[in-house]
């Protein structure tokens, strides 16, 4: 298999002619090199005559783009030997239930859980099906614009695990420490909308799922980074397919796996490694999204939903002075290129998604067009 190209995303200047700057939150942009390799092997992929949605699950070819994508993910994430790294489908709505299902083991059990919006809250839900819920804090209060303040978490005694969302997609928070319990409890965590984009310490977490359509690929299949000890622990009298140890021992394809999307993670992961690492796309990550930041801090015309110290880096959110700018907004930034730029219906207003592969170039577009559109009359 050819290794994707050196990333062009550093280079100046706009997008490819034929394409707009996608501010989707999901599924969002994907590295340029990457999808031009994906053309190419879709056609013919490692020179076997037969393009990678046609091969078998099970032959030489996809052998070898699932076990470099497990290599590559293990080596750019730095995840310890002791984790399973597996694929498992059904979104990132799935791992709502599958995590109690598979690990609770009596109703009367507790889990902790932190509410930080709607993916935090529809975990909640379905966590409540087998088991009592404490919800050790909330940010509902404020329409979910900050991460739950230190004084204000209250735990319970030995839950079986604590769960928290580390980036609200929504609302644009995100969490810049882990939250620990003091029980030790294992740590259960949906990464879907930051996973690899910064380098994470998978030593500190148990269990770790991310849809993949935000970082690290197409949307259709989800990521699961685990203790193996953990998954070894789940409980055996599920159905087969949503027993984790199932996709864990069986190289994520008991059943037919999403062999495109699989693919498209691994040529993620190797794109990844080629920008040098979590290290550097953290850096990139920090450097686009200070570009908007700083603007709004300086605007008078626009306002941002998060407070400050709970800022996500991937996810921006703002709005106008009404609701009519808001709308008027979308439709001219549409229009000069800049797509995908509408709120959540929870939210209003706008969402800038940068994502690890959202090109600084388009943030500084976005700042130039803010401008133009403050200093219209309106
Ligand atoms: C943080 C987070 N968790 C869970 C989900 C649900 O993912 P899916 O649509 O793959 O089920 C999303 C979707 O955007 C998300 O952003």
């Amino acid at each position: 298999m050819t290794t994707v190209a050196a990333p062009t995303i550093h280079s100046a200047g706009k997008a490819a002619s034929d394409r707009v700057y996608n501010f989707s939150a999901g599924p969002g942009v994907l590295p340029e090199p990457v999808l031009r390799q994906a053309q190419q092997d879709i056609w013919n992929i490692q020179n076997s005559g037969v393009g990678i949605l046609e091969h078998s699950h099970r032959g030489p070819v996809f052998d070898k783009v699932l076990a470099e994508c497990i290599d590559d993910l293990r080596e750019v994430g730095n995840i310890p030997a002791d984790y399973d790294i597996f694929f498992v489908q059904g979104g990132a709505s799935s791992q709502c239930f599958m995590v109690p299902m598979n690990f609770i083991r009596d109703k009367a059990q507790t889990a902790d859980y932190f509410n930080t919006g709607k993916w935090a809250s529809d975990s909640i839900k379905e966590a409540k099906l087998f088991c009592n819920v404490n919800v050790v804090a909330s940010s509902e209060a404020t329409n979910h614009d900050r991460i739950p303040a230190r004084d204000s978490w209250k735990f319970s005694n030995n839950p079986a695990y604590l769960h928290f969302t580390s980036n609200n997609t929504i609302f644009g928070t995100q969490w810049k420490a882990i939250p620990t319990h003091p029980s030790n409890c294992p740590i259960v965590c949906d990464m879907s909308s930051d996973f690899f984009s910064k380098p994470t310490d998978f030593s500190r977490y148990d269990l770790v799922y991310a849809g993949a359509q935000k970082n690290l690929g197409p949307s259709g299949v989800v990521l699961v980074v685990a203790k193996k000890s953990l998954i070894d622990s789940g409980r055996d009298d599920l159905p087969t397919m949503l027993k984790y140890k199932t996709h864990a021992r069986n190289e994520s394809r008991y059943n037919t796996p999403p062999t495109f999307a699989i693919y498209l993670v691994g040529q993620t992961a190797k794109w990844l490694k080629s920008f040098g690492g979590l290290k550097a796309m953290q850096a990139y990550n920090e450097e686009k999204a200070a570009i908007l930041y700083d603007y709004l801090d300086r605007s008078s015309f626009y306002r941002g939903h998060v407070q400050k110290d709970s800022r996500s880096l991937m996810n921006v959110t703002f709005k106008c002075p009404t609701e009519e700018l808001d709308k008027k907004f979308c439709k001219e930034a549409e229009k000069a290129g800049l797509d995908a730029l509408k709120g959540h219906r929870s939210t209003g207003g706008m969402r800038a998604s940068l994502y690890n592969a959202f090109p600084i170039e388009g943030v500084r577009a976005l700042v130039d067009f803010m401008k133009r559109f403050e200093s219209q009359k309106h």
